[in-house]
Formats: C-alpha cells, sequence, structure tokens
C-alpha cells in the first residue's frame, strides 16, 4: 500500500508540531511498511509569503491529489492588517469549501492523566469523551451576501447570511447518526429554532432523518442552553451536531472542558472519507519558535487520519496508546504541566511518542 499525504505545516507554532508528527509518521511507516510518500506545501501566512494568496490554487492540486491532508495551524499578527479576503484563515475555509470537507469531528476527550488539567472541577468532568460534529463547509460562514455596505444615512452596515439548504443539513446528519451508531447512540442536536428560521429547519430534518436510525436517540437543545450545560455537566452529552458557527464555538469550550486544547485532533471529512487533520488548537504566534508547544493534537490528528482516510485502524489505535503511555510516564509540555510531572519541549515530545511506539 502506497499513500501520498500532503503537509501543510501553516503558521506560528505551525512547522515545529508539524515536525514530531512527521517523526511519528516516519516511525509508523517503518514498523508498518506502509509506505507514505509526503509532499509539503505551505498555507495561510506561509502561503501568502510564498504566492500572494493564502492558499494557491497549486497546492490545492495537490490536496485533491492525496489520499489525505495533515495541517499544522494558521494565522498570526504578521498578516493581521492583510484585507480580510487574503487573510491567513481564508486559506483555510477555501481548502474546507473547495475539498468539500463539510464534516468536521472535533473529539472532546479527557486523558485520565490530566484531570487536574481542567478549570472544571475533576468529579464534573472525570472520563469526558464528547464527539462534535460540526457543519464546516455552509451556514453563515459561507452564505451570500455577505459585505459591509454604505447605508444612505452614511453609515455602515455590516451583514451575513445564515442558510442550510436540506441536504447540507441531512448530509453533515447523516455523518452524526453513524458516529453515534459506534457509540453510546445519543445525539444532542444544538440549534437556535426560537429564533432562527434556517435552524427551524435544521430541527426538522434531524428529526426525519433520525427515522432512519431507530437505534440512535436524538434530543435537541438551543445553543444557548447547550453552552450552559456543557459546562455544568457535560458528561450528559455523548454526539453533538451543529452548524458551522456554533459548532466553531462549543467545540472551544469542548477542548477547554479536557483542560488542554493543545491535546485535540480534528478530521474534516468529504462524502467519500478523504479528509484534512489538524489540531483543535491555533497558530499561538506568542510562543511560536520557541519549542514549547505541544505536538500531541498534531500526533493525535494523524492517528485520526490513519483511522478513517487511510483506513489503518490499528496504527491509529498504536499512536493513541504512545501518547497515554508518553503521560503515564509523565512527560508533560508547559501547556499541560503540574509539579510532580516532567516539563519537556516540543521535539523531546515527539521524541517521547516515537519512543513509546517501539517498532
Ligand atoms: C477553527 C478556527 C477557524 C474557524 C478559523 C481559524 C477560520 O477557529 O477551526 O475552529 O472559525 O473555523
Ligand atoms: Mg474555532
Amino acid at each position: 500500500m502506497s499513500k501520498k499525504i500532503v503537509i501543510l505545516p501553516g503558521d506560528g507554532i505551525g512547522p515545529e508540531i508539524m515536525q514530531e508528527a512527521v517523526k511519528v509518521l516516519n516511525a509508523v511507516d517503518n514498523k508498518y511498511k506502509l509506505g507514505l510518500k509526503y509532499e509539503e506545501d505551505c498555507i495561510g501566512g506561509a502561503a501568502i509569503d510564498k504566492y500572494g494568496v493564502p492558499l494557491a490554487s497549486s497546492t490545492l492540486d495537490k490536496c485533491r491529489a492525496a489520499d489525505a491532508v495533515l495541517m499544522g495551524s494558521v494565522g498570526g499578527p504578521k498578516w493581521d492588517a492583510l484585507d480580510s479576503n487574503i487573510r491567513p484563515e481564508k486559506g483555510l475555509l477555501k481548502i474546507r469549501y473547495e475539498m468539500g470537507l463539510f464534516s468536521n469531528l472535533r473529539p472532546a476527550i479527557l486523558y485520565p492523566q490530566l484531570a487536574d488539567a481542567s478549570s472544571l472541577r475533576p468529579e464534573v468532568v472525570a472520563g469526558l469523551d464528547i464527539l462534535i460534529v460540526r457543519e464546516l463547509t455552509g451556514g453563515i460562514y459561507f452564505g451570500e451576501p455577505r459585505g459591509i455596505r454604505l447605508l444612505e444615512n452614511g453609515e455602515r452596515q455590516g451583514y451575513n447570511t445564515y442558510v442550510y439548504a436540506e441536504s447540507e443539513i441531512e448530509r453533515i446528519g447523516r455523518s452524526a447518526f453513524e458516529m453515534a451508531r459506534k457509540r453510546s447512540k445519543k445525539i444532542c442536536s444544538v440549534d437556535k429554532s426560537n429564533v432562527l428560521e434556517v435552524t427551524v429547519l435544521w430541527r426538522e430534518v434531524m428529526q426525519a432523518l433520525a427515522k432512519e436510525y431507530p437505534d440512535v436517540e436524538l434530543t435537541h437543545m438551543y445553543v444557548d442552553n447547550a453552552a450552559m450545560q456543557l459546562v455544568r455537566q457535560p458528561k450528559q452529552f455523548d454526539v453533538i451536531v451543529t452548524g458551522n458557527m456554533f459548532g466553531d464555538i462549543l467545540s472551544d469550550t469542548g477542548a477547554m472542558l479536557t483542560g488542554s486544547i493543545g491535546m485535540l485532533p480534528s478530521a474534516s471529512l468529504d462524502q467519500n472519507g478523504k479528509g484534512l487533520y489538524e489540531p483543535v488548537h491555533g497558530s499561538a504566534p506568542d510562543i511560536a519558535g520557541q519549542g514549547i508547544a505541544n505536538p500531541l493534537a498534531t500526533i493525535l490528528s494523524a492517528a485520526m487520519m490513519f483511522r478513517y482516510s487511510l483506513d489503518q485502524s490499528a496504527v491509529a489505535d498504536d499512536i493513541e496508546a504512545a501518547v497515554g503511555k508518553v503521560l503515564d510516564q509523565g512527560y508533560r509540555s508547559a501547556d499541560i504541566y503540574s509539579p510532580g510531572t516532567t516539563k519537556v519541549g516540543t521535539s523531546q515530545m515527539g521524541d517521547a511518542v516515537v519512543e513509546a511506539l517501539g517498532g
């Protein structure tokens, strides 16, 4: 089996953490004789510097031709002043949209070794394992018309459009129901159907879909209540399915429940399971270049890549177990450090995972 992976390190801490993920890829490539092939390219600010745009069409072509894409993170103060159309974030939004990566899986898992890292009491979060399924290529992020216009009275007005077609709701719903079937068969669909028509439709489509999945229990919650319940009693949730913007917000909350956004991977999948894998955290420009960033979210994203796009779930299990072992050994990057553990830098953490993989 020969598999082609495009590596997009991106900006900020992206290149540092990606270097460690590549170490891990090399280690499993050797161990399992996978015949991985990599091609590296730029996205975000790095692509603006190199190509003048946050995602070059040649990069997009490479990604389309590959079996999977592994990305670091995009953005940073250097590019903040640019026109909103060529900001680094646009590169990420474009690759999601152009590759049809509508299904964003964002697990929030609390590693028992890190129970103290959460800002919530340990008993509230112990054993937490939630999956947020976020719609990623529609909703208010992509709705037209959008912009800032001049009103007749001379003041400016900003506007965006929140739209979902039934087919868009149905396909993300299916993704979530399929995931729920492999877990505890419970889905909570999050909307704002007491105010927004677009989510009245969202709720209707989810209810209709539920008839095809009688083994899965579907409940609904308004987004404001969901935000509250996530910090009040997060373990009431298993799979949460929601639109693009609500998913953006709730997944950051979900991440923080685990105390360590530096630990959380994500997958963005198309209709055929091809995908882009990236850590949930951002480019952390404040610590970039210092060798202290936590590479585990990117390494765990690589694990998800083996599971969902490369059909190698044993490799995924192995990487995840190696991360667990490294935590058991007491290695901690600065973001998850607590007294009594061993503080390590980015590359030492990568080395520790490689070591734990043996092979
Ligand atoms: C995320 C990020 C992105 C988003 C930004 C960087 C465009 O916040 O992946 O959650 O809003 O989707
Ligand atoms: Mg976000």
